[in-house]
């Protein structure tokens, strides 16, 4: 039912009936996978796994998109970088490979996720009793130093990806602010190798 529906969404979708059988968005890409007919099972999505990659998938990165094309529309001086740098490709058509060398895109993709992740947090639930240490000790309400937080089997862990995200002391007193290659590198350097 779900892969049926999705068919039935693919007829609708204007850039799938514009050019049929050579779209490259997920939506079209999907459907004709799902339906080639020597596609084996094994190769395809189940229907249980539709309605999944309709929610993860289109709720992730509509978002996504959208800021990313926001944020250069109000910094003239990302835009301009990466207008530049996109300006060097000799296609219409890149790969990964020679996306994935774009360092400014890269940039731009990640402060965008940084500052608007689509997903604001994500939860842990303890298999049991554990002992977290902190790097940075806090106070509680009472006045008592932690140095660690103890959750117990079946507590619950939030992640605030959305204040982590954010946070000064991670980021620099600019972590609020949108802003280009040079000064947000090190950074992203020196939280992916941790
Ligand atoms: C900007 C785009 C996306 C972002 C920011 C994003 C973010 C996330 C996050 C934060 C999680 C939870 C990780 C965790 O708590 O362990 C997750 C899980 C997942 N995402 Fe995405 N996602 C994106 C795109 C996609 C796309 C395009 C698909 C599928 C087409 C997808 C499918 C999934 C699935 C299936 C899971 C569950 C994985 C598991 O539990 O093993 N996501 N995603």
């Amino acid at each position: 039912m779900a892969m049926e529906y999705l068919i039935l969404l693919s007829r609708i979708a204007p850039g799938i009936t514009s050019h049929p059988g050579r779209s490259r968005d997920l939506l079209s890409l999907l459907v004709r996978t799902n339906t080639t007919k020597d596609n084996p099972q094994s190769k395809r999505l189940s229907d249980a796994e539709v309605p999944t990659f309709l929610v993860a998938g289109h709720e992730t990165t509509s978002p996504a998109a959208t800021w990313a094309l926001c944020m250069p529309a109000e910094n003239v001086e990302v835009q301009t970088r990466l207008r530049n740098e996109l300006l060097t490709l000799e296609t219409d058509e890149p790969s990964m490979e020679e996306l994935s060398v774009l360092r400014h895109l890269d940039c731009v993709v990640r402060e965008t996720l940084r500052l608007y992740a689509p997903i604001v947090g994500t939860l842990r639930i303890a298999v049991h009793d554990d002992v977290i240490p902190l790097a940075t000790p806090i106070t509680d309400l009472d006045g008592t130093v932690h140095e660690s937080i103890r959750p117990r089997k079946g507590q619950s862990v939030l992640i605030p990806l959305f204040a982590m995200n954010r946070d000064k002391a991670i980021w620099g007193l600019d972590a609020r602010e949108f802003i280009s290659l040079a000064t947000r590198a090190p950074a992203f350097a020196s939280r992916s190798s941790n």
